[in-house]
């Protein structure tokens, strides 16, 4: 089978050139390298001509077919290229004014945004889950232009992620819907993403939720009018909605809850109809998510805890970014494959790397977001933010791994 490789360009605001020139720059760049990183942004400091480095902010690139850091450029590969400029906007479309006070009920973004930019390399699951991520949704979006009857093939265009709290859910959804907008520029000219705010919707003001559900839901139908809009629209923590239901089935009355849930799940059916609109769901809970809900998910991924080898991926993110910034003296850090490789035998080379994947392991339990404040909490309580080596930084980071884990058993 062909390889695939996935390259997308990011193109500096300011620049004129058009996408067929921009292409061929970045056509030129590949034949002057030997192989090329995958997962990883090559940077414009990075680039070999002035040319790429005025026009173009960033290429990323990924395959799917290769898990591996490094791939050659072969004659057999199909190269895609996606050009993109990042969009600097960033509104709220709807808040709740009540008693004096603003509550944001909904966020609305232009994509790409460059508020998420970076947000999709960043974060680290085992092999194959974001791509298989990717490909739901493409393919669903393919369906959609073509057609495809769901009552002969069931399929539609709701997400559920899963799974304990900090383990990237949220930020999951945001990075895919960049994502998707920029793999799908060719077809739609921009994506707009609307977090709705269920804890604001289903906590305080029931009363006031219904119309806002209303005036959101309006507003997202103006912009599917649209039909080279791509729409995403987030609702997160959906347990609220089940709580919600919950809170009311004691009384006899359907009480303002009940209707702002039904309200909310009779707007999302109707606007699944419409080819361009995407729905990403979250929840922290894996068993008490409201049933009408889960039904309506087609596509269901539990988001795990991190593996070891995971965590291995996010600590030495970590420390790169503290060698970038010198706080730490540069060193190299070894990939998995390589300690595999070795046997995880110890020589000069693979020493530190090791430790860092000892303390991989002595880390799991630990969320996503625990394990990025590790390093930090390292620097705070053992190390003062000195400049060090990378020996003395893992020394502390072992510190506060420890600290971490007898704290949070308080
Ligand atoms: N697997 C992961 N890899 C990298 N960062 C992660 C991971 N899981 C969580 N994080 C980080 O933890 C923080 C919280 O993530 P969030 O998306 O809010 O999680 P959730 O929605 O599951 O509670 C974010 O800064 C996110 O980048
Ligand atoms: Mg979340």
């Amino acid at each position: 089978m062909l390889n695939l490789l996935h390259v997308e360009v990011c193109q500096n605001v300011g620049s004129l050139l058009t996408e067929f020139d921009i292409k061929k720059l970045v056509q030129t760049e590949f034949d002057s390298l030997e192989e090329i990183i995958l997962n990883k942004p090559l940077l414009s400091e990075n680039f070999s001509t002035d040319a790429l480095k005025t026009h173009v902010q960033s290429i990323y690139c990924s395959c799917e077919q290769e898990q591996g850091i490094h791939v050659k450029l072969l004659k057999e590969t199909i190269i895609k290229i996606y050009v993109y400029r990042l969009n600097q906007e960033d509104i709220a479309i709807e808040t709740i004014h009540k008693d004096g006070e603003e509550i944001s009920a909904a966020a609305h973004w232009m994509l790409p945004s460059d508020k998420f930019f970076g947000l999709w390399e960043n974060l680290f699951y085992d092999p194959g889950v974001k791509e298989k991520l990717v490909n739901f949704v493409e393919t669903a979006m393919v369906y959609s232009e073509r057609q495809v009857n769901p009552h002969i093939i069931s399929w539609n265009k709701v997400i559920l992620l899963h799974g304990p709290p900090g383990t990237g859910k949220t930020s999951l959804c945001k990075a895919l819907a960049q994502k998707i907008t920029i793999r799908l520029g060719h077809k739609f000219t921009r994506g707009e993403l609307i977090e709705i705010n269920s804890h604001s919707l289903f906590s305080k003001w029931f009363s006031e939720s219904g119309k806002l559900v209303m005036n959101i839901f309006n507003e997202i139908k103006i912009l599917l009018q649209d039909p080279k809009a791509l729409i995403f629209i987030l609702i997160d923590e959906i347990e609220s909605l089940a709580h919600a239901r919950k809170a009311c089935t004691t009384g006899s009355e359907p009480s303002d809850s009940i209707r702002v849930v039904n309200a909310l799940l009779t707007q999302l059916d109707n606007i699944k109809q419409f080819p361009n609109v995407l729905i990403l769901t979250t929840s922290n809970l894996t068993e008490v998510i409201d049933v009408a809900f889960v039904d309506r998910a087609d596509i269901k991924l539990y988001i795990s805890l991190p593996n070891e080898q995971a965590i291995y991926s996010i600590y030495s993110n970590c420390v790169e970014e503290l060698m970038r910034t010198n706080f730490i003296r540069p060193e190299k850090i070894h990939d998995m494959e390589y300690l595999k490789r070795l046997n995880y035998e110890e020589n000069s080379e693979s020493k530190n790397s090791l430790t860092l994947y000892q303390l991989s392991c002595k880390s799991i339990n630990m969320s996503g977001r625990t394990l990025k404040k590790i390093p930090f909490l390292a620097h705070a309580l053992y190390n003062q933010a000195r400049e060090c080596s990378l020996h003395e930084f893992l020394m502390a980071m072992n510190f506060a791994i420890q600290w971490q884990t007898e704290n949070s058993l308080k």
